[in-house]
């Protein structure tokens, strides 16, 4: 289990974080929303251990700021929010060093599987700047899937931490890796994603937690968290939740200013 409480950070001097607290449990879908600016991004890096503040985290009891970077990166990957990759590497090189940060012996199989899982097979020898954004973006996704290819691992649940996952990807796209996701927690790892399409969020996480100012303003199901004065007062607009049959809810955007 994902543990954290009484998290803050300043950046440049300015609070982004506030006292905040989260938990995330193995075996489901935690997804991370709010508004830009709200300090997503700011609290995934928290948790993975690549931002130090004030605060306390345990990962399935460990703290991931103080743990060997080898072992850090063989219990979690990240995804975040924008990769540059500066060098001609193939999509296999790069699956390749994602899989080779996170296990000791190179199986090659792996990355093949892990491209697969992606979609992106055929393009698995091509440069990686050849391909498009959306493309790109599925292959880091590999990358960090292949970095922590068993959900579950001596006893012990693997996490992925994913910044705004399905951002730049069609909506066919955006349901592959959400599926990806759901069959990682269903094996038993933990998922924690930054997501800024709340109908898809809606659909496919477990627990949802809105933030807005640097704080949690709401977390639970998404039908706890997707109720209209909590997203219209976070995301400063009209929203109206509606449910939608068979099951689920979905969202009407209204109007673009708060009346
Ligand atoms: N390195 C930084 N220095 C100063 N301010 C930062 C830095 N990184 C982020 N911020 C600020 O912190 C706030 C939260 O940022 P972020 O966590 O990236 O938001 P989100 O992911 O929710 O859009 C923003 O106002 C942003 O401008
Ligand atoms: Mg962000």
């Amino acid at each position: 289990m994902l543990l954290a409480s009484g998290l803050s950070v300043s950046l440049g001097r300015r609070p982004v974080l506030s006292d905040v607290a989260f938990e995330a449990q193995p075996g489901q879908i935690t997804a991370i929303v709010g508004p830009n600016g709200s300090g997503k991004t700011t609290l995934l890096r928290m948790l993975t251990g690549d931002l130090a503040g004030q605060g306390a985290i345990s990962l399935d009891g460990d703290t991931p700021a103080t743990m060997a970077p080898r072992a850090l990166a063989q219990r979690r990957a990240v995804l975040p929010q924008a990769t540059a990759v500066g060098f001609p590497f193939t999509l296999r090189e790069i699956v390749r060093m994602g899989h080779e940060a996170g296990h000791a012996a190179h199986r090659p199989g792996i990355v093949d599987e892990a491209v697969a899982e992606v979609g992106l097979s055929r393009k698995i020898d091509g440069f990686f700047h050849d391909m498009s954004g959306g493309e790109q973006a599925r292959g880091h996704l590999a990358r960090v899937r292949a970095q922590v290819w068993e959900p579950m691992r001596d006893g012990r649940p693997s996490w992925l931490f994913v910044d705004e996952p399905v951002a730049a990807l069609d909506i066919g796209h955006q349901l592959q890796v959400m599926t990806l996701l759901r069959r990682f927690a269903d094996a038993g790892g933990g998922v924690v994603a930054v997501m800024h399409d709340l109908n898809l969020t809606a659909m496919h996480a477990d627990r949802m937690v809105l933030m807005d100012g640097g704080r949690i303003v709401a977390a639970g199901r998404p039908t706890e968290v997707m109720t209209d004065p909590l997203l219209s007062s976070a995301y400063r607009c009209r929203l109206c939740v509606n449910t939608a049959p068979p099951k689920g809810i979905w969202l009407l955007p209204q109007a673009a200013a708060l009346a």
